[in-house]
């Protein structure tokens, strides 16, 4: 049977764009009300659900309602793009090992929120993006996939960004096929 994803984005969602227009996606869960990503849903006929953490009386209230609607889809496989929430126990406990992440530098080099901004200001002659399971930890789980990405001679930090958000809308698509999810 095909495997079924979500999608869980925040703000731009452009990675959520470029997963949709491959895939069949089940749904998008954004975590903030306002997000962009929900217009995108939209134009893409994909079904969305937004509701965020201040709503709920704690954080294991509002992931029990995330899996609520992944045990009611039947979701194979979580695909976090840009989804700007730490992933706790009620949530990991109901669905580790069928979780995944995208992080835009080359773990463990930059982990967290600023990764292209922290390899930038660092200096670094190449980053790169990394595909990973998604554990207890902040960008800590077992790798999947990551490239390099180089950081030229005349790149600005807006350009570099580019190049990196390339990158990923290369590798998520090549991991989420070599996981099986079918286009
Ligand atoms: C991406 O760079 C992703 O690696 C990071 O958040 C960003 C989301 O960008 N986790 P977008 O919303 O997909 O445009």
């Amino acid at each position: 049977m095909a495997k079924k994803i979500a999608v869980f984005a925040s703000g731009n969602g452009s990675n959520f764009q470029v997963i949709a227009e491959q895939f069949p996606v089940e749904f998008l869960f954004a975590d903030k009300r306002e997000d962009y990503v929900l217009e995108r849903a939209q134009n893409l006929g994909v079904i969305s659900y937004t509701f965020e953490l201040k709503e709920f009386e704690n954080k294991v209230a509002y992931e029990e309602a995330i899996v609520e609607l992944l045990d009611k889809h039947q979701i194979d496989l979580v695909v976090l793009a840009g989804y700007m929430k730490i992933v706790s126990h009620t949530l990991l406990s109901a669905y580790e090992g069928r979780i995944i992440n995208i992080h835009p530098a080359y773990l463990p080099e930059f982990p967290g929120a600023h990764g292209i901004e922290d390899a930038w200001k660092a200096g670094v002659s190449q980053s790169g993006v990394t595909v990973h399971w998604v554990d207890s930890g902040v960008d800590t789980g077992q790798i999947i996939k990551q490239v390099r990405v180089p950081r030229l001679a005349d790149d600005t930090l807006d350009s570099f960004e580019t190049r990196i958000h390339e990158a990923e809308y290369q590798l998520y698509p090549e991991v989420l096929r070599e996981l099986g999810v079918e286009g």
